[in-house]
Protein backbone atom coordinates (compact mmCIF):
# COMPACT_ATOMS: atom_id res chain seq x y z
CA UNK A 1 0.00 0.00 0.00
CA UNK A 2 0.65 3.20 -0.71
CA UNK A 3 2.37 5.21 2.23
CA UNK A 4 -0.58 8.55 2.67
CA UNK A 5 2.70 10.85 3.41
CA UNK A 6 4.51 9.69 0.17
CA UNK A 7 1.11 10.47 -1.85
CA UNK A 8 -0.11 13.86 -0.15
CA UNK A 9 3.49 15.39 0.56
CA UNK A 10 5.42 16.85 -1.75
CA UNK A 11 8.20 19.56 -1.00
CA UNK A 12 8.42 22.73 -2.67
CA UNK A 13 11.00 24.93 -3.31
CA UNK A 14 9.69 28.08 -3.86
CA UNK A 15 12.37 29.04 -6.60
CA UNK A 16 10.80 26.32 -8.71
CA UNK A 17 7.31 25.56 -9.72
CA UNK A 18 4.42 25.61 -7.23
CA UNK A 19 1.75 22.76 -8.27
CA UNK A 20 -1.08 22.19 -6.15
CA UNK A 21 -1.79 19.07 -5.73
CA UNK A 22 -5.77 19.32 -4.51
CA UNK A 23 -9.20 19.13 -6.13
CA UNK A 24 -8.19 17.81 -10.08
CA UNK A 25 -9.19 21.06 -12.00
CA UNK A 26 -9.15 21.11 -15.98
CA UNK A 27 -5.80 22.24 -15.90
CA UNK A 28 -4.74 19.12 -13.53
CA UNK A 29 -6.01 16.88 -15.96
CA UNK A 30 -3.91 18.22 -18.76
CA UNK A 31 -0.21 18.47 -18.51
CA UNK A 32 0.19 21.38 -21.07
CA UNK A 33 -2.40 23.22 -19.50
CA UNK A 34 -0.86 22.96 -16.12
CA UNK A 35 2.69 23.41 -17.62
CA UNK A 36 0.96 26.61 -19.06
CA UNK A 37 -0.97 27.93 -15.48
CA UNK A 38 2.20 27.48 -13.21
CA UNK A 39 3.95 29.53 -16.04
CA UNK A 40 1.52 32.52 -15.75
CA UNK A 41 1.74 32.48 -11.92
CA UNK A 42 3.43 35.62 -10.36
CA UNK A 43 6.11 34.89 -7.84
CA UNK A 44 6.59 38.63 -6.07
CA UNK A 45 4.06 41.28 -5.15
CA UNK A 46 5.33 43.66 -7.96
CA UNK A 47 4.60 41.26 -10.53
CA UNK A 48 0.89 40.53 -8.91
CA UNK A 49 -1.65 42.61 -10.44
CA UNK A 50 -4.95 43.61 -7.80
CA UNK A 51 -5.58 42.71 -4.22
CA UNK A 52 -3.94 45.74 -3.09
CA UNK A 53 -5.29 46.24 0.11
CA UNK A 54 -4.08 42.51 0.72
CA UNK A 55 -0.44 43.17 -0.52
CA UNK A 56 -0.43 45.50 1.29
CA UNK A 57 -1.19 44.46 4.56
CA UNK A 58 0.99 41.53 4.30
CA UNK A 59 3.89 43.81 2.58
CA UNK A 60 3.80 45.02 6.07
CA UNK A 61 3.72 41.97 7.81
CA UNK A 62 6.55 40.67 5.93
CA UNK A 63 8.67 43.65 5.92
CA UNK A 64 8.35 43.92 9.82
CA UNK A 65 9.64 39.90 9.95
CA UNK A 66 12.39 40.69 7.70
CA UNK A 67 13.35 43.72 9.56
CA UNK A 68 13.02 41.99 12.96
CA UNK A 69 15.66 39.06 12.18
CA UNK A 70 15.07 37.95 15.22
CA UNK A 71 14.12 34.45 14.03
CA UNK A 72 10.29 35.11 14.19
CA UNK A 73 7.96 33.76 11.60
CA UNK A 74 5.16 35.90 9.94
CA UNK A 75 1.62 35.12 11.60
CA UNK A 76 -0.34 32.40 10.43
CA UNK A 77 -2.42 33.58 7.28
CA UNK A 78 -5.83 32.44 6.52
CA UNK A 79 -7.18 33.80 3.13
CA UNK A 80 -10.91 32.74 1.89
CA UNK A 81 -12.82 33.91 -1.07
CA UNK A 82 -14.61 32.23 -3.90
CA UNK A 83 -12.16 30.08 -6.10
CA UNK A 84 -9.88 31.35 -9.17
CA UNK A 85 -8.95 34.75 -7.60
CA UNK A 86 -5.57 33.66 -6.46
CA UNK A 87 -5.02 32.12 -2.94
CA UNK A 88 -2.69 29.86 -4.19
CA UNK A 89 -0.74 32.16 -6.38
CA UNK A 90 -0.52 34.27 -3.10
CA UNK A 91 0.40 31.97 -1.37
CA UNK A 92 3.44 31.51 -3.42
CA UNK A 93 4.15 34.84 -3.39
CA UNK A 94 4.17 35.20 0.45
CA UNK A 95 6.63 32.52 0.38
CA UNK A 96 9.01 33.77 -2.52
CA UNK A 97 8.95 37.77 -0.52
CA UNK A 98 9.64 35.40 2.69
CA UNK A 99 12.72 33.45 0.34
CA UNK A 100 10.78 30.39 2.67
CA UNK A 101 10.61 26.83 1.33
CA UNK A 102 6.30 26.48 0.43
CA UNK A 103 4.85 23.14 1.07
CA UNK A 104 1.36 22.50 -0.27
CA UNK A 105 -1.40 20.41 1.01
CA UNK A 106 -4.96 20.65 1.57
CA UNK A 107 -8.00 19.65 3.97
CA UNK A 108 -9.05 16.46 2.38
CA UNK A 109 -5.39 15.67 1.64
CA UNK A 110 -4.52 14.95 5.13
CA UNK A 111 -6.56 11.88 6.18
CA UNK A 112 -5.18 11.09 10.02
CA UNK A 113 -3.79 13.06 13.07
CA UNK A 114 -0.72 11.19 11.57
CA UNK A 115 -0.52 12.39 8.69
CA UNK A 116 -0.38 16.18 9.59
CA UNK A 117 2.08 15.40 12.70
CA UNK A 118 4.62 13.50 9.57
CA UNK A 119 3.90 17.24 7.43
CA UNK A 120 5.04 18.96 10.98
CA UNK A 121 8.13 17.45 11.91
CA UNK A 122 9.48 17.44 8.13
CA UNK A 123 9.06 21.56 8.53
CA UNK A 124 11.94 23.93 9.05
CA UNK A 125 12.17 26.88 10.66
CA UNK A 126 10.86 29.81 8.50
CA UNK A 127 9.05 26.98 6.56
CA UNK A 128 5.49 27.90 4.90
CA UNK A 129 2.64 25.45 4.83
CA UNK A 130 -0.03 25.95 2.37
CA UNK A 131 -3.48 23.87 3.57
CA UNK A 132 -6.19 24.40 0.70
CA UNK A 133 -9.96 23.69 1.72
CA UNK A 134 -8.63 23.80 5.37
CA UNK A 135 -12.34 23.75 6.19
CA UNK A 136 -12.55 20.54 5.24
CA UNK A 137 -10.08 19.42 7.91
CA UNK A 138 -10.79 16.27 9.78
CA UNK A 139 -11.49 17.15 13.67
CA UNK A 140 -8.65 14.90 14.99
CA UNK A 141 -6.37 16.76 12.40
CA UNK A 142 -7.77 20.03 13.33
CA UNK A 143 -6.65 19.29 16.87
CA UNK A 144 -3.46 18.59 16.28
CA UNK A 145 -2.68 21.75 13.98
CA UNK A 146 -4.34 24.11 17.11
CA UNK A 147 -1.26 23.30 19.58
CA UNK A 148 0.75 23.29 16.51
CA UNK A 149 0.24 26.53 15.45
CA UNK A 150 0.06 28.17 18.84
CA UNK A 151 3.08 27.33 20.57
CA UNK A 152 4.95 24.81 17.55
CA UNK A 153 4.40 21.98 19.97
CA UNK A 154 3.35 18.22 18.98
CA UNK A 155 0.95 16.38 21.11
CA UNK A 156 1.47 12.76 20.86
CA UNK A 157 0.38 9.85 22.20
CA UNK A 158 2.43 6.69 22.91
CA UNK A 159 1.05 3.34 23.12
CA UNK A 160 -2.50 2.01 24.21
CA UNK A 161 -4.73 1.40 27.38
CA UNK A 162 -3.27 2.27 31.27
CA UNK A 163 0.51 2.08 29.30
CA UNK A 164 -0.60 4.98 26.96
CA UNK A 165 1.35 8.16 27.88
CA UNK A 166 1.43 11.64 26.17
CA UNK A 167 4.65 13.46 24.37
CA UNK A 168 5.61 16.33 23.74
CA UNK A 169 7.78 17.08 20.86
CA UNK A 170 9.14 20.73 19.88
CA UNK A 171 7.95 21.62 16.06
CA UNK A 172 10.29 24.28 13.75
CA UNK A 173 8.48 27.98 13.95
CA UNK A 174 6.58 27.76 10.57
CA UNK A 175 3.95 29.62 9.07
CA UNK A 176 0.29 28.28 8.09
CA UNK A 177 -1.83 30.12 4.88
CA UNK A 178 -4.91 28.37 5.24
CA UNK A 179 -7.13 29.24 1.98
CA UNK A 180 -10.76 28.58 2.19
CA UNK A 181 -13.73 29.11 0.18
CA UNK A 182 -16.24 29.84 3.58
CA UNK A 183 -14.60 31.06 6.88
CA UNK A 184 -18.25 30.44 8.14
CA UNK A 185 -17.44 26.62 7.97
CA UNK A 186 -14.06 26.88 10.01
CA UNK A 187 -13.92 26.13 13.66
CA UNK A 188 -13.68 29.14 15.56
CA UNK A 189 -10.72 27.52 17.39
CA UNK A 190 -9.24 27.59 14.41
CA UNK A 191 -9.92 30.64 13.73
CA UNK A 192 -8.64 32.32 15.83
CA UNK A 193 -5.30 30.87 15.97
CA UNK A 194 -4.71 33.14 12.51
CA UNK A 195 -2.81 36.57 13.01
CA UNK A 196 -3.56 37.50 9.50
CA UNK A 197 -7.35 37.01 7.91
CA UNK A 198 -8.18 38.66 4.71
CA UNK A 199 -11.02 37.76 1.92
CA UNK A 200 -9.85 38.09 -1.53
CA UNK A 201 -11.83 40.28 -3.73
CA UNK A 202 -13.43 39.74 -7.25
CA UNK A 203 -10.92 42.19 -9.51
CA UNK A 204 -11.65 45.01 -11.50
CA UNK A 205 -12.18 44.74 -15.01
CA UNK A 206 -9.27 47.13 -15.75
CA UNK A 207 -6.90 44.59 -13.52
CA UNK A 208 -8.49 41.56 -15.37
CA UNK A 209 -7.02 43.46 -18.23
CA UNK A 210 -3.77 43.92 -16.98
CA UNK A 211 -3.76 40.12 -16.09
CA UNK A 212 -4.48 39.38 -19.88
CA UNK A 213 -1.85 41.61 -21.23
CA UNK A 214 0.40 39.96 -19.08
CA UNK A 215 -0.87 36.44 -19.98
CA UNK A 216 -0.43 37.29 -23.81
CA UNK A 217 3.38 38.73 -23.31
CA UNK A 218 4.55 35.63 -21.19
CA UNK A 219 2.69 33.19 -23.94
CA UNK A 220 4.35 35.45 -26.91
CA UNK A 221 0.41 36.04 -28.47
CA UNK A 222 -0.81 39.53 -30.13
CA UNK A 223 -3.95 40.76 -28.80
CA UNK A 224 -5.65 43.68 -29.54
CA UNK A 225 -6.92 46.25 -26.87
CA UNK A 226 -10.30 45.82 -27.74
CA UNK A 227 -10.32 42.44 -27.72
CA UNK A 228 -8.33 42.36 -24.25
CA UNK A 229 -11.19 44.23 -23.22
CA UNK A 230 -14.03 42.17 -24.60
CA UNK A 231 -12.03 39.30 -22.77
CA UNK A 232 -12.38 41.25 -19.69
CA UNK A 233 -15.88 42.01 -19.71
CA UNK A 234 -16.50 37.75 -19.98
CA UNK A 235 -14.09 36.84 -17.33
CA UNK A 236 -16.24 36.92 -14.24
CA UNK A 237 -13.80 39.52 -12.84
CA UNK A 238 -11.47 36.53 -11.82
CA UNK A 239 -8.08 35.90 -13.27
CA UNK A 240 -8.62 32.04 -13.29
CA UNK A 241 -10.92 32.31 -15.94
CA UNK A 242 -9.69 34.91 -18.05
CA UNK A 243 -6.76 33.07 -18.49
CA UNK A 244 -8.90 29.94 -19.33
CA UNK A 245 -10.80 31.87 -21.60
CA UNK A 246 -7.32 33.45 -23.89
CA UNK A 247 -6.13 30.37 -24.32
CA UNK A 248 -9.10 29.12 -25.96
CA UNK A 249 -9.68 32.14 -27.33
CA UNK A 250 -5.49 31.95 -28.65
CA UNK A 251 -6.44 28.36 -30.03
CA UNK A 252 -9.27 29.90 -31.74
CA UNK A 253 -6.75 32.51 -33.49
CA UNK A 254 -4.02 30.06 -34.23
CA UNK A 255 -6.47 27.55 -36.11
CA UNK A 256 -9.06 29.97 -37.93
CA UNK A 257 -6.27 33.45 -38.47
CA UNK A 258 -3.05 34.31 -38.02
CA UNK A 259 -2.44 33.92 -34.32
CA UNK A 260 -3.73 37.36 -33.62
CA UNK A 261 -6.63 37.88 -31.38
CA UNK A 262 -8.69 40.81 -32.48
CA UNK A 263 -11.81 41.52 -31.41
CA UNK A 264 -14.16 39.48 -34.58
CA UNK A 265 -12.03 36.43 -33.51
CA UNK A 266 -12.66 37.21 -29.46
CA UNK A 267 -16.60 37.29 -30.08
CA UNK A 268 -16.37 34.38 -32.34
CA UNK A 269 -14.28 32.01 -29.83
CA UNK A 270 -16.93 33.17 -27.64
CA UNK A 271 -19.62 32.41 -29.03
CA UNK A 272 -18.49 29.38 -29.82
CA UNK A 273 -18.17 28.23 -26.15
CA UNK A 274 -21.32 30.29 -25.32
CA UNK A 275 -20.25 32.52 -23.03
CA UNK A 276 -22.76 35.29 -22.83
CA UNK A 277 -21.69 39.53 -22.63
CA UNK A 278 -21.92 39.02 -18.52
CA UNK A 279 -19.88 36.11 -18.64
CA UNK A 280 -22.36 33.16 -17.83
CA UNK A 281 -21.54 29.87 -19.14
CA UNK A 282 -24.66 27.40 -20.46
CA UNK A 283 -24.65 25.54 -16.73
CA UNK A 284 -25.11 29.43 -15.05
CA UNK A 285 -27.93 30.08 -17.56
CA UNK A 286 -29.48 26.29 -16.99
CA UNK A 287 -29.82 26.96 -13.21
CA UNK A 288 -31.13 30.22 -13.14
CA UNK A 289 -33.75 28.88 -16.30
CA UNK A 290 -34.83 26.26 -13.69
CA UNK A 291 -35.08 28.25 -10.97
CA UNK A 292 -37.13 30.69 -12.76
CA UNK A 293 -39.28 28.47 -14.02
CA UNK A 294 -40.06 26.31 -11.24
CA UNK A 295 -40.17 28.70 -8.78
CA UNK A 296 -40.31 32.32 -10.53
CA UNK A 297 -40.15 34.94 -7.74
CA UNK A 298 -39.90 32.43 -4.57
CA UNK A 299 -37.01 31.37 -2.66
CA UNK A 300 -35.94 27.62 -3.25
CA UNK A 301 -33.66 26.00 -1.37
CA UNK A 302 -29.81 24.95 -1.91
CA UNK A 303 -30.49 20.94 -2.04
CA UNK A 304 -33.70 21.49 -4.43
CA UNK A 305 -31.46 23.58 -6.40
CA UNK A 306 -29.10 21.39 -6.73
CA UNK A 307 -31.63 18.50 -7.23
CA UNK A 308 -32.75 20.59 -10.28
CA UNK A 309 -29.54 20.82 -12.27
CA UNK A 310 -28.02 17.38 -11.02
CA UNK A 311 -24.79 19.49 -9.29
CA UNK A 312 -23.07 18.82 -5.80
CA UNK A 313 -24.81 21.69 -3.66
CA UNK A 314 -21.33 22.37 -2.84
CA UNK A 315 -20.60 23.50 -6.28
CA UNK A 316 -23.28 25.46 -6.38
CA UNK A 317 -22.48 27.32 -3.34
CA UNK A 318 -18.89 27.19 -4.06
CA UNK A 319 -18.50 27.95 -7.84
CA UNK A 320 -21.87 28.74 -9.62
CA UNK A 321 -23.50 31.24 -7.00
CA UNK A 322 -21.11 33.68 -5.66
CA UNK A 323 -20.22 35.68 -8.97
CA UNK A 324 -24.06 34.88 -9.58
CA UNK A 325 -24.77 36.96 -6.38
CA UNK A 326 -21.98 39.38 -7.05
CA UNK A 327 -23.63 40.40 -10.21
CA UNK A 328 -27.13 40.61 -8.52
CA UNK A 329 -29.36 38.00 -10.72
CA UNK A 330 -29.37 35.74 -7.95
CA UNK A 331 -30.16 36.72 -4.16
CA UNK A 332 -30.02 34.81 -0.70
CA UNK A 333 -32.83 35.19 1.79
CA UNK A 334 -33.26 33.12 5.09
CA UNK A 335 -35.79 30.90 3.25
CA UNK A 336 -33.43 29.80 -0.07
CA UNK A 337 -32.17 31.79 -3.26
CA UNK A 338 -34.05 33.69 -5.26
CA UNK A 339 -33.97 34.43 -8.74
CA UNK A 340 -34.13 38.57 -8.84
CA UNK A 341 -35.47 40.78 -11.79
CA UNK A 342 -32.52 41.36 -12.89
CA UNK A 343 -31.77 37.78 -13.10
CA UNK A 344 -34.93 37.37 -15.13
CA UNK A 345 -34.10 40.24 -17.44
CA UNK A 346 -31.00 38.44 -18.23
CA UNK A 347 -32.36 35.15 -19.39
CA UNK A 348 -35.15 37.27 -21.05
CA UNK A 349 -32.09 38.89 -23.26
CA UNK A 350 -30.54 36.13 -23.66
CA UNK A 351 -33.42 34.50 -25.41
CA UNK A 352 -34.04 31.66 -22.85
CA UNK A 353 -37.77 32.72 -21.44
N1 LIG B 1 -2.19 35.47 -13.07
C1 LIG B 1 -3.19 35.02 -12.34
N2 LIG B 1 -3.50 35.87 -11.37
C2 LIG B 1 -2.66 36.90 -11.47
C3 LIG B 1 -2.48 38.12 -10.74
N3 LIG B 1 -3.27 38.44 -9.72
N4 LIG B 1 -1.52 38.93 -11.13
C4 LIG B 1 -0.76 38.61 -12.18
N5 LIG B 1 -0.87 37.51 -12.90
C5 LIG B 1 -1.82 36.65 -12.55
Amino acid sequence: MVNAQELTILWYNISMAIERLVEPTAAENDKEEERIEISLRPLSFAEYIGQEHLKNNLKLAIDAVKKRADGSTLDHVLLYGPPGLGKTTMAGVIAHELSASLRVTSGPAIERAGDLASILTNLKDGDVLFIDEIHRLRRAVEEVLYSAMEDYKLDIVIGKGPAARSVRLDLPHFTVIGATTRTGSLAGPLRDRFGIIHRLEYYKESEIEQIIMRTAKILGTTIRPDATELLATRSRLTPRIANRLFKRVRDYADVNGDGIIDTKIASDALALMEIDFLGLDPADRNMLRLMWENYGDRPVGLTTIAALTGDEATTIEDFYEPYLLQLGLLARTPKGRVVTEKGRRHLDKSGIL
